[in-house]
């Protein structure tokens, strides 16, 4: 089979790690007998730089006739003082919505060649670390009305959280079905204590419930989530959640695996095109030097096989490959623990994955 992928490499270490991943696919479809093509289209602040917009509507075009979208990271301090809608950020959050993707998958699991890179102790992370956030990624906060006006106290801001019954029942459906293909048990987060769109996902979350008996569902406030995450990570199974929530919660779920360099993410909509992104950032501290952890990337190369194009196996074979070299020992900067060895840069890497594949 032949498949059209669109790359967006982005800014900071996102065309190193991007480059890691499309060298897998590549190896993948040698070894099972797919065509991938790339076309690389900007977006971030590599795209303010050459045509002064974030997100050049040819991206958007080039993504939507594309198989599938693989993105690196955006942004970096040379875009940090520009206006909000200017900002690298908003467009990712514009090709989020203009793709539809309303969906955000965000595995984390301990492996257990990387245990002693878990800041937890041992009796805590005892039973593992296997758990799926499902984000819902373009509504809330991220999407409602924002702006500044002059308050009682002088100039204000305000950004506002809306969730239409719509928008929880989709996420609510993903999150069960999500969790019939694993522990059969999803938590719904929010603040319902406080605030009134977390009292209607509540509502809507238990009313789709109904469709699913054979999941057991329970809710719990996100500051509580906060603390259980660290406290016993092991209850989690399928975490569902706003966008903000999940934005906040999948860092700290990706911190207890070991390294946020390790994560992937899929974000899906209700066609096969999706996009698939690690979930760190551009780390421009790094940016350029060969030391970033491809991992999170190849990771998210497996879920594009898995959920848009159905390769289940040549999924898992990325996912073993990377297994493997973890248990063999290979280590990135950031998962170097306090190891006196040399890190592997990103390309040394990449092609110990190759080699296992
Ligand atoms: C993420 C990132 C983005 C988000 C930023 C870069 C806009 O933190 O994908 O988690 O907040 O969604
Ligand atoms: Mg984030």
């Amino acid at each position: 089979m032949t498949y059209n992928i669109a790359l967006l490499k982005g800014d900071g270490i996102g065309p190193e790690i991007v480059d890691g991943a499309v060298k897998v696919l590549e190896k993948v479809g040698e070894r099972f007998n797919h065509t991938f093509n790339f076309t690389p289209y900007l977006i971030g602040g590599c795209a303010i730089d050459a045509t002064g917009e974030p997100l050049p509507e040819e991206t958007v075009k080039g993504c939507l006739a594309s198989d599938s979208v693989l993105l690196g990271a955006v942004g970096g301090p040379k875009w940090d003082t520009l206006p909000g809608n200017k900002r690298p950020e908003k467009a990712l959050l514009g090709i989020r919505s203009a793709l539809g993707l309303y969906t955000n998958l965000r595995p984390a699991k301990l492996y257990s060649s990387l245990s002693a890179e878990c800041p937890l102790r041992p009796d805590i992370t005892e039973k593992g670390i296997d758990l799926v956030m499902v984000r819902e990624l373009t509504g809330g906060i991220y999407f409602g009305e924002r702006g500044r006006r002059d308050g009682k106290y002088g100039p204000e801001a305000y950004d506002t959280e809306c969730y239409s019954v719509v928008e929880v029942e989709r996420i609510a459906r993903v999150a069960f079905e999500t969790a019939r293909k694993r522990g059969k048990k999803v938590i719904s987060i929010d603040k319902a204590n406080v605030l009134e769109s977390s009292r209607l996902w509540r509502e809507v979350v238990h009313e789709v419930a109904k469709e699913y008996p054979d999941v057991e569902v329970s809710d719990m406030l996100v500051d509580n989530a906060a603390m259980q995450l660290v406290k016993n990570p092991s209850q989690f199974d399928v975490v569902v959640t706003s966008n903000m929530f999940g934005d906040i919660l999948s860092d700290e779920a990706s911190q207890i695996t070991g390294s946020i360099g390790l994560l992937p993410s899929a974000s899906l909509g209700d066609t096969k095109c999706g996009m698939y992104e690690p979930i760190h950032g551009s780390a421009p501290d790094i940016a350029g030097q060969n030391k970033a952890n491809p991992i999170a990337t190849i990771l998210s190369a497996a879920m594009m096989l898995r959920y848009s194009f159905d390769l289940e196996e040549e999924a898992k074979a990325i996912e073993e490959a990377v297994d493997k070299v973890l248990t063999a020992g290979y280590r990135t900067g950031d998962i170097l623990g306090t190891s006196k060895e040399t890190p592997l840069t990103c390309t040394e890497m990449t092609e110990k994955i190759l080699e296992q594949l």
